[in-house]
């Protein structure tokens, strides 16, 4: 027999076409709809972005005016989805919150839409759910990091664009232009990045005809994961570790010794150098220097030229960005919800493309379990018997 040519984590595997972005590893390149995405970063808001990713052009101002209007009347916190909120225990990961409020969010919306058969919706109605998700999760977010810190809720405000209006309802005041720029940037930069592991998730989900909110809701539980998402975070864990630049030496010597990953470096496929690292690196720099934290760019400076001239990794985006959101003022458990927040947009318009010509996504596997046994005394009954007889007859 011969062996099967696995592809361990499916390393390498192309599983399906995709028209929403395309990663060039060689170029070290990313396309949004065939955008550089540092040409949306430097021009768009976010909100132009989502359309884009959903709807495949960049929004003309009128319907970029009907998108803002939309996702303005959707972006209060429902007092339901809050209370659900507040059932999750105040010292659980807000991204077990984050996945609580999406599901619940998907049976109220569902409620009443009966058989399985209708879940998977049209294409206008999963476009709608979309939108309605990106409207609310900032409201999901922001509470989250709130209620930690034992403080009520902010209302949105509807005269702010996406990202002023996200950190207002955070912190409870107008953040600065350098800051809603720079949080404006990396959601642009997090927002898509084809067959990452939590947008395979959601369309292994589409793909079965379930519904837009629990593929959204399996993406969210594969996005907490620190091989994935939760590197973001866990680069701030390893930065207050470290504590400073002249820190790096030892502590490197040391957690190498031990083989642990360091977070917020290398990638699946990305190995010369994450093409959104500079437009972000950029981002923390302002940030640096508006905050007058150059002890945060010597560490990360210190961190990264010693790790990549040890062992030729590069870093990814959680690199810069965990710290970024660090010195806007976000709590290290609340970065990975803001990737949420930011992703949703990919993953919807991935979960979209995959209803549109859907297949289910249902690999093989190569079993190499016990040979077959059978239970003492058990003695089959005929029926079984006889279809055993056919098979093996049938087999040849
Ligand atoms: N720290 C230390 N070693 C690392 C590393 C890291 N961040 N990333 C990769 N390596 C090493 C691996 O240990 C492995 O070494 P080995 O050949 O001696 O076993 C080698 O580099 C290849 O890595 P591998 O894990 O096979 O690459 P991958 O493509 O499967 O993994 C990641 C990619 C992202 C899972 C991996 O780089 C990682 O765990 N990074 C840290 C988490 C992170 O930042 N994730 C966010 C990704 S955007």
């Amino acid at each position: 027999m011969t062996e099967p040519d696995i592809k361990k984590g499916l390393a390498g595997v192309v599983v399906d076409y995709t028209a929403i972005s395309k990663v060039n590893p060689d170029t070290n390149s990313l396309l949004y709809r065939g955008y550089p995405v540092q040409e949306l970063a430097a021009t768009q808001p976010f909100e132009a972005v989502a359309y884009l990713l959903w709807n495949g052009e960049l929004p003309t101002e009128v319907q970029l005016a009907q998108l803002r209007a939309t996702e303005r009347s959707y972006r209060a916190l429902p007092a339901d989805i809050r209370a659900a909120i507040d059932l999750v225990p105040l010292d659980a990961h807000p991204m077990d919150e984050v996945r609580t409020a999406v599901s619940l969010i998907g049976a109220r919306d569902l409620a009443g839409t009966g058989s399985v058969l209708d879940a998977s919706g049209s294409a206008d109605e999963n476009l709608s759910r979309s939108i309605r998700l990106f409207a609310v999760l900032p409201a999901i977010v922001a509470y989250g990091q709130r209620r930690r810190r034992g403080l009520q809720p902010v209302a949105p405000r509807d005269d702010l664009d996406y990202a002023a209006n996200l950190l207002w309802m955070t912190f409870g005041e107008e953040s600065g232009e350098v800051v809603v720029d720079a949080f404006n940037r990396s959601m642009i930069l997090y927002a898509e990045h084809s067959f990452n592991a939590s947008t395979f998730t959601g369309r292994v989900i589409a793909s079965t005809l379930s519904d837009l909110y629990s593929s959204v809701v399996g993406a969210i539980g594969a996005l907490k994961g620190p091989l994935h998402g939760g590197a973001n975070e866990a680069v701030l864990h390893i930065f207050d570790e470290i504590g400073s630049a002249e820190n790096v030496g030892p502590w490197l010597d040391q957690a190498l010794a031990e083989k642990r990953k360091i977070m917020g470096f290398g990638h699946r496929v990305y190995k010369r150098g994450d093409s959104r690292v500079p437009t972000m690196k950029a981002a923390l720099d302002e940030l640096v220097h508006h905050f007058d934290r150059p002890d945060v760019a010597a560490l990360y400076d210190a961190l990264e030229s010693e790790f990549v001239s040890r062992k030729g990794i590069y870093p990814n985006l959680d690199y810069p960005s965990g710290p970024a959101y660090n010195l806007i003022g976000f709590d290290t458990l609340t970065f990975t919800p803001l990737f949420v927040a930011a992703r949703v947009t990919g993953w919807t318009a991935h979960i979209m493309e995959q209803l549109a010509s859907n297949a289910l996504i249902r690999p093989l596997s190569e079993y190499d379990g016990p040979a077959e046994r059978h239970i003492d005394g058990y003695v089959p009954d005929a029926a079984t018997l006889a279809a055993a007889e056919r098979a093996e007859e049938s087999a040849g």
